[in-house]
């Protein structure tokens, strides 16, 4: 993949001349097909300004969190197989629309990916969920599998892939290749993410090449410790503990 540095670009809204807008530095750009950044809006940016801040606290964490987490799953949901279907309106007229086509399931890599489901599950109602624990160590960075959990017809589903961060890629991988074990095909797992690295979606998208991933944000890379930067710390810790 060709991955560029991030330019730093005009944000603001459209009453003001591009003189007077704001800059602010956005998404890297990534040239992979299967690659989808959301669009580089003032209102993501300004959400993704909130959740990067050290100084937001928890409560703030989760509700921006959650609200960049909404902008993933209906963007998600764009990628999925879609059937014509007309109906008929209460005033007697037909319309000429769309119906989604085909089971769904969300697999969340825990801990954080779980802090994804409810935006899924507002979106998708009742939709089934299975979960992965994969833990990075924290001194080699390497992901360990510990546990999983997924739905029986995995195999005949769409499976929405849910984890915030991709910072190596090593656990997306290691996750990707559970569900590919379990008979999921590559070309049916759907990765939402909310902050990537360079490096992660070059290993990620390398790896699996027919796998569509949705993120936020590409970011400018990582630290010595394999955290991404500029980041936002530990999503997890954010999310579920401090
Ligand atoms: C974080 C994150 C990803 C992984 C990303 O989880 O949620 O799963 O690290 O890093 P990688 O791309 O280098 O593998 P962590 O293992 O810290 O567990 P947590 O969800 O409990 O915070
Ligand atoms: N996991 C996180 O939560 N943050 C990072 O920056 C890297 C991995």
């Amino acid at each position: 993949p060709n991955v560029r540095p991030a330019p730093t670009q005009c944000v603001g809204p459209d009453y003001r001349s591009e003189s007077q807008k704001p800059t602010a530095a956005v998404s890297t750009d990534v040239k992979v097909d299967t690659v989808t950044i959301l669009p580089q809006t003032p209102q993501l940016i300004a959400l993704l300004s909130i959740i990067r801040d050290k100084n937001t606290q928890r409560g703030d964490f989760i509700f921006y969190s959650n609200r960049i987490i909404r902008l993933l799953v209906e963007e998600g949901l764009n990628h999925l197989p879609t059937v014509e279907h007309t109906v008929t309106t209460p005033v007697g007229r037909s319309y000429d629309g769309l119906a989604f086509q085909g089971k769904i399931c969300g697999v969340s890599i825990m801990r954080a990916g779980e802090a994804m489901e409810q935006g899924l599950r507002e979106c998708c109602r009742s939709v089934r969920i299975g979960k992965i624990l994969i833990q990075r160590d924290e001194e080699t960075s390497q992901p360990k599998l510990f546990y999983d959990k997924l739905p029986e017809d995995i195999a005949d589903r769409w499976v929405l892939l849910l984890d915030p961060m991709l910072a190596t890629g090593g656990s997306a991988i290691m996750a990707v290749d559970v569900l590919k074990s379990r008979g999921v095909p590559e070309e049916r797992i759907l990765f939402l993410n909310v902050l990537a690295s360079p490096q992660g979606i070059q290993n990620f998208a390398t790896k699996f090449p027919k796998l569509r991933l949705v993120t936020a944000f590409v970011d400018q890379g990582l630290d010595d410790k394999n955290y991404i930067i500029p980041g936002l710390g530990d999503f997890g810790d954010r999310y579920y503990t401090r």
